[in-house]
């Protein structure tokens, strides 16, 4: 049985369908505190396996331990978590609390359970902004933002308790861009305020929620001036979960990978396609750079795809197509 922290949240449900199709047994603990309950119906109708749900933080020892007497569980795979970058800046305390402590409960119970396995949702943040991309996995790790430190803290966490013992199995996956949805339209990102990253404010300008995008800089250097990113399809970045599961039965010891694509793509290529997609010109207007942002981060793929025999095959017009199909039907 697989525990999934955070779910029901954005990468955590897709991940879910996944293991499903490759027919795991999952159970689910999420809080709520970013997603809601409905996602488990839509999982059902997906899957046709409506997952066990517990409704809670990780972060109360009490529910952590009725989840791993009630299920036998062997292995985690731990989305739970906050992610928004400038609120982490704002709000630091909540962000090492929720993050880590959280992180500290679960391997505790883990630990008292017996159970040695865990892969990791890190970030390509930790590449902090020193690292030329393409980005490889032995290269040091940094962070600019709380958020950002909390990843680079849980992945030495994680390698400590390995040292402490050896039969723990951790994997580290480092995700670049996710976006895109399930090609179903029942499960994907639609974040109910102003969103910070760009799919998602992309996704609401093509709706008409909010009227143009706003393009932070076009003077990098890079092709076209904008910044570059490596956009990986969340369906791509679910089944990444899969493959390192697989080799984490087989294995011990801290293993990392990047899951991205290896492109490069600029944001007004990405508005093309989404444009392409959603059958309109969609109305941007130049804005001055965003602190704390680089010109290019993209990764170098390849040890993911040598070791897990994984690789990103959706290309950035699939992105596009699945997240207009998902906005639209959560619109209706
Ligand atoms: P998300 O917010 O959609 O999912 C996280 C889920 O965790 C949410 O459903 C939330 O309700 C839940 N949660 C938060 N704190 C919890 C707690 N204490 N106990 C139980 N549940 C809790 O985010 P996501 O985009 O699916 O990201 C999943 C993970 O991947 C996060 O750790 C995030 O930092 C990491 N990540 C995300 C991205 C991205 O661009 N989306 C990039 C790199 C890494
Ligand atoms: C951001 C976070 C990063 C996190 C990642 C995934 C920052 C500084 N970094 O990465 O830590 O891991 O999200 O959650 O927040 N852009 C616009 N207009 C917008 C929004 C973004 O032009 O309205 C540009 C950005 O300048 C960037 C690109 O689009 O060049 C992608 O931005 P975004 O989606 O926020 O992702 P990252 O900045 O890569």
């Amino acid at each position: 049985m697989i525990l999934i922290t955070g779910g029901t949240g954005y990468i955590g449900s897709h991940t879910a369908v996944e293991l499903i199709n490759a027919g795991k047994q999952i159970v689910i603990v999420d809080d709520l505190s970013n997603s809601s309950e409905d996602v488990i119906d839509r999982i059902d109708k997906i899957t046709g396996v409506k997952p066990k749900f517990y409704k809670g933080s990780i972060l109360d020892k009490q529910l952590l331990e009725r989840i791993f007497t009630e299920n036998n569980i062997d292995s985690v795979i731990h989305f739970a978590g906050y992610k928004a970058v400038g609120e982490s800046v704002e709000k630091p305390l909540m962000y090492y609390s929720n993050n880590l402590i959280g992180t500290i409960e679960l391997l505790e119970a883990m630990k008292k359970h017996g159970c040695k396995r865990i892969v990791f949702s890190s970030s390509a943040t930790v590449y902090g902004i020193d690292n030329a991309p393409p980005l490889t996995e032995d290269m040091k790790t940094s962070a600019i933002n709380p958020y950002g430190w909390t990843k680079v803290m849980i992945e030495q966490i994680l390698r400590d308790v390995y040292v402490s013992d050896n039969e723990f199995s951790v994997v580290l996956l480092r995700y670049f861009n996710p976006v895109g949805a399930h090609p179903s339209g029942l499960i994907g990102e639609n974040p109910k305020d102003i969103p910070n990253n760009l799919m998602p404010y992309i996704a609401k300008v093509a709706i008409g929620e909010l009227d143009h995008i706003n393009v932070f800089g076009n003077d990098y250097d890079t092709p076209d001036g904008t910044g570059v990113r490596d956009y990986i399809h969340v369906v791509d970045l679910a089944i990444g979960h899969v493959k390192a599961l697989d080799k984490a039965e087989n294995s011990f010891g801290v293993l990392t990978y990047n899951l991205g694509t290896g492109n490069g793509f600029s944001v007004l290529e990405l508005i093309d396609s989404y444009s392409k997609a959603c059958g309109k010109e969609l109305k941007r207007v130049i804005t001055p750079r965003r602190s704390g942002d680089l010109a290019s981060c993209y990764a170098d793929p390849s040890k993911a795809e040598k070791e897990l025999n994984w690789k990103a095959s959706r290309t950035i017009d699939d992105m596009c197509r699945d997240s207009w199909n998902f906005i639209q039907t959560s619109n209706q």
